[in-house]
C-alpha cells in the first residue's frame, strides 16, 4: 500500500484545515471522534524561513498526541523557500506528520497579494515548481495539495490545475468546489470535484460543504471521491465524525450529541485550549462555546454572557449555570407533556 493509500485507509472523513478555528486542541477532540485525519492550520514558509521560533509558528506547528500523525498544511509562493522549510519542518516534526499539505486555495487579501494561496491557480507553472521542489525536498513523505475550483467563474480551471499538481509529484489532492471569488459564499459545486476525481489517478478529496453525516456519504457517492473533508461542519460539531463513520460503515445513522454532551464538550474544549494557549485562549474559545450551543433553548443569551467571561473559571462557570438550567428547562418541558 502506498504511504498515501495508508495515511487515508484510517477514515474516509477528514478535519480540514481552518486559520484560527482548528487549533490543536480541537484537533485532538476531532481525532478522537472518528476523523481520519488532521490538518493544522496554515503556516507561512515565509514565517518560518525569517522567524523560525516565533510564538505563532511554534503554536501552530504544536500537534495533539491524540492527533499524530497530522497533515501539516504551509503556504507560499517561493519554491526554495517552501522546499528549504518543509524539508525543516519534516525534520522539527519526525514521525508526528503524516503528509505536507500545501494551500493553493486561501481566498484572502493580503495572501493574494504576494501571488500566495489561491492566487497560484493563476500561476500553475509556478505551483507546478512548488509541488515538484517541495515534493524532492521531503521525499519519501506525500506531498499533498489543496485548491479551488478556480479563481472566479470565467477561469474555472480545476481540472488542468489538479493533472499539473498530479505530474508535479502530489501524492493526493484536496479540491474545495468553489472559486476564490466565492470566497465561503455559495453552494460548492460537486459536480467539478468529480471531474477532478476522474482526470486523475491519485486520490482525491473533496471539501465544501459537508455539514452532516449524510453530507459525507452523498459526496463521496456523487463524486467518487476518495475522502471528504469537513471544515465548517465541525465547527461545535466534533460528533459529526462519529456519525459520518457509523454512516459510512453500517448505513444507518447514530443519534446526535445530547445538550449535556454539547456542554461538557464545550467545557473539555475549552479547558484543552487554556491548557495549550493559556488564560487568554478563552477569548478564542467564545465563539466555540457559541457553536457547540447553536440551536439549544436559551443560546443567544449564552453567546452575550460567554462573550464578557475573561477567565477559564467565569466560562466553567457560566456554562454549568446553563447545564443547570437547560436540565431544568427539560424537566419542565417533560412535565408539560
Ligand atoms: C474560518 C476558515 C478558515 C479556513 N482556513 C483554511 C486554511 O488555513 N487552509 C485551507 O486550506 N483552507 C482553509 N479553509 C477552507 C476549508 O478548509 C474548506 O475547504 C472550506 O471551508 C469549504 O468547506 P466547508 O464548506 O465544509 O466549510 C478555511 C475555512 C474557514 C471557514
Amino acid at each position: 500500500m502506498s504511504a498515501i493509500a495508508d495515511i487515508l485507509s484510517r477514515g474516509r472523513v477528514l478535519l480540514a484545515p481552518m486559520a484560527g478555528v482548528t487549533e490543536a486542541p480541537f484537533r485532538g477532540i476531532c481525532k478522537r471522534m472518528g476523523a481520519g485525519l488532521t490538518y493544522t492550520e496554515m503556516v507561512s514558509a515565509t514565517g518560518l524561513h525569517y522567524t523560525p521560533d516565533s510564538p505563532t509558528s511554534t503554536a501552530l506547528l504544536r500537534l495533539d498526541p491524540a492527533e499524530t500523525p497530522a497533515a501539516v498544511q504551509i503556504f507560499g509562493a517561493n519554491p526554495d523557500v517552501m522546499a528549504e522549510q518543509a524539508a525543516r519542518l519534516v525534520e522539527r516534526l519526525g514521525d508526528s506528520i503524516a503528509l505536507l499539505d500545501i494551500n493553493m486555495g486561501c481566498p484572502v487579501t493580503k495572501v493574494i497579494a504576494k501571488a500566495e494561496g489561491s492566487a497560484l491557480m493563476r500561476t500553475p507553472e509556478l505551483a507546478a515548481q512548488i509541488v515538484s521542489a517541495v515534493a524532492q525536498a521531503v521525499s519519501p513523505l506525500p506531498v499533498t495539495v489543496k485548491f479551488r475550483k478556480g479563481w472566479d467563474s470565467a477561469s474555472v480551471n480545476a481540472v488542468d490545475f489538479a493533472k499539473r499538481m498530479e505530474a508535479a509529484g502530489a501524492a493526493a489532492l484536496a479540491v474545495h468546489g468553489r472559486t476564490r471569488d466565492q470566497f465561503y459564499k455559495g453552494s460548492a459545486d460537486w459536480r467539478v470535484i468529480a471531474q477532478v476525481k476522474d482526470a486523475v489517478g491519485v486520490p482525491v478529496i473533496g471539501s465544501g460543504d459537508v455539514f452532516s453525516a449524510y453530507d459525507a456519504v452523498a459526496m463521496i457517492v456523487q463524486t467518487g471521491v476518495d475522502a471528504v473533508m469537513v471544515a465548517r461542519g465541525a465547527q461545535g460539531n466534533p460528533w459529526i465524525f462519529r456519525e459520518a463513520r457509523a454512516l459510512l460503515e453500517s448505513g444507518a445513522p447514530i443519534a446526535g450529541p445530547t445538550a449535556t454532551e454539547r456542554i461538557d464538550m464545550a467545557l473539555e474544549h475549552g479547558r484543552a485550549l487554556v491548557d495549550f494557549g493559556g488564560e487568554r485562549a478563552v477569548i478564542r474559545m467564545r465563539k466555540h462555546v457559541g457553536w457547540y450551543v447553536a440551536g439549544l433553548p436559551g443560546a443567544t443569551y449564552v453567546r452575550t454572557k460567554v462573550d464578557q467571561s475573561a477567565t477559564f473559571a467565569e466560562l466553567e462557570a457560566m456554562l454549568l449555570e446553563y447545564a443547570e438550567f437547560l436540565a431544568s428547562h427539560t424537566s419542565l418541558m417533560k412535565e408539560g407533556q
